[in-house]
């Protein structure tokens, strides 16, 4: 029998969850003709063998092992992407989310909502699985912004539990960021029409085995999202990063400068020294944040860093170049200096991804 719904978990470094993933849908799925993807990024601890071994007796177990790259999002899009069935449903793969509550939510999509939303927030619902007073808080400013932007009133429109028909999620495929944490956000977004969607309350488990995977590096991506859509893609989110990481180099730059000339060094050889510095901590942030899907580790970062150098220093040249050469003609400081900059920025995104980072 084929399956009617589809399970998507992502899972990054869950071995220990998977086994009592399977038999927590086993027990809360019955009657529903039912699949498991496991989609897992390559974790060490070995997650997807884990997920395998299951499969190799299970024909409702799969798995979708990706290599070279990593992401939440991503992995739940190319998870329902490899379904058949007419339902998807997401869930985090660390029994966080309330499993039980999956029938519920099938039933309200069956009965014609657009999706329904796994609720930390509405009567019924809780999130004192959340691991501490700071994740509360933080917790509860993204949804405020999140409801901000969508102008939707869902109360947990952060949540990584939800079902949806499939053809909706390919529909809507198309359009995703698939950047970062917050794909359900990212579909509401991607969404043309105002969706209906029908909350179910459940309450958020504290984790048990594992960790989990979100710090300040997630929550910047998180930010990167809501800019990507105000900008209405205009602009692309890798661009948005790479210029943003760039003034922070710029005042790097120039606290080194300070502290360089504070401590009696010349200026020429200050600003130097400040320029090289601003471009090691401007490569860092960029592997770490701006390419953190692609980011390189060892060797290859080394490898990088030196590419990275040479092509910034083109851009700096450009920079200079294009910046004197405009002042010398209108004689208007501001702007040619601005001019050069921009000129540098763009040579510096546009040949760093290609030949530093090699985005395709
Ligand atoms: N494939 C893959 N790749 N999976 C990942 C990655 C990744 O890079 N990062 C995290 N995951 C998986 C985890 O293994 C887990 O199954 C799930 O995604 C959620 O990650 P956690 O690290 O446990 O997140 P959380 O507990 O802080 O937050 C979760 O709950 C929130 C509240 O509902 C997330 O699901 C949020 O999206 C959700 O809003
Ligand atoms: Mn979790």
């Amino acid at each position: 029998m084929t399956a009617t719904l589809t399970v998507v978990v992502p899972c990054y470094k869950e071995r220990d969850n998977v086994a009592p993933m399977v038999a927590a849908l086993d027990a809360a799925l019955t009657g529903i003709a039912w699949e498991v993807v496991f989609v897992d990024d390559d974790s060490p601890d070995g997650t997807a063998a884990a997920a395998r071994a299951l499969a190799q007796h299970d024909a409702r177990v799969r798995c979708i092992k990706r290599v070279g790259r990593r992401g939440l999002s991503s992995a739940v899009i190319e998870g329902a992407l490899s379904s058949s069935a007419d339902y998807v449903a997401v869930i985090d793969g660390d029994l966080q989310h309330d499993e039980t509550r999956l029938p519920l939510m099938l039933a309200a999509v069956r009965d014609g909502a657009d999706m329904a939303v796994g609720s930390r927030h509405v009567a019924g619902g809780d999130s004192s699985g959340l691991s501490s007073p700071m994740r509360v808080k933080l917790s509860e400013t993204g949804i405020r912004v999140a409801q901000m932007m969508t102008r939707t009133s869902i109360s947990d429109p952060m949540s990584g539990f939800f079902l949806l028909r499939r053809e909706m999620f390919e529909e809507l495929a198309g359009r995703l960021t698939g950047q970062g944490f917050k794909i359900l956000l990212d579909l509401i977004l991607a969404s043309p029409q105002r969706l209906n969607i029908t909350e179910i309350p459940y309450k958020f488990r504290p984790r048990t085995a594992g960790e989990s995977k979100l710090d300040v590096l997630v929550l910047a991506q998180f930010a990167g999202l809501l800019l990507d859509k105000l900008l209405g893609r205009s602009v692309p989110l890798r661009f948005i990063s790479f210029a943003l990481v760039g003034v922070f180099g710029v005042l790097i730059n120039l606290v080194v400068l300070q502290v360089a000339r504070g401590a009696g060094v010349d200026f020429t050889t200050a600003q130097a020294i400040g320029t090289v510095v601003a471009m090691v901590a401007n490569f860092q942030l960029n592997n770490q944040l701006t390419y953190r899907a692609q980011r390189l580790k060892g060797a290859k970062a080394w490898r990088g860093l030196v590419l990275f150098l040479l092509v910034c220093s083109l851009g700096a040249y450009a920079n200079i170049g294009i910046a004197r050469a405009l002042y010398a003609e209108n004689g208007h400081s501001l702007l040619a200096g601005a001019a050069g900059a921009a000129v540098g920025v763009v040579w510096n995104y546009a040949v760093s991804a290609t030949l530093v980072w090699r985005v395709r």
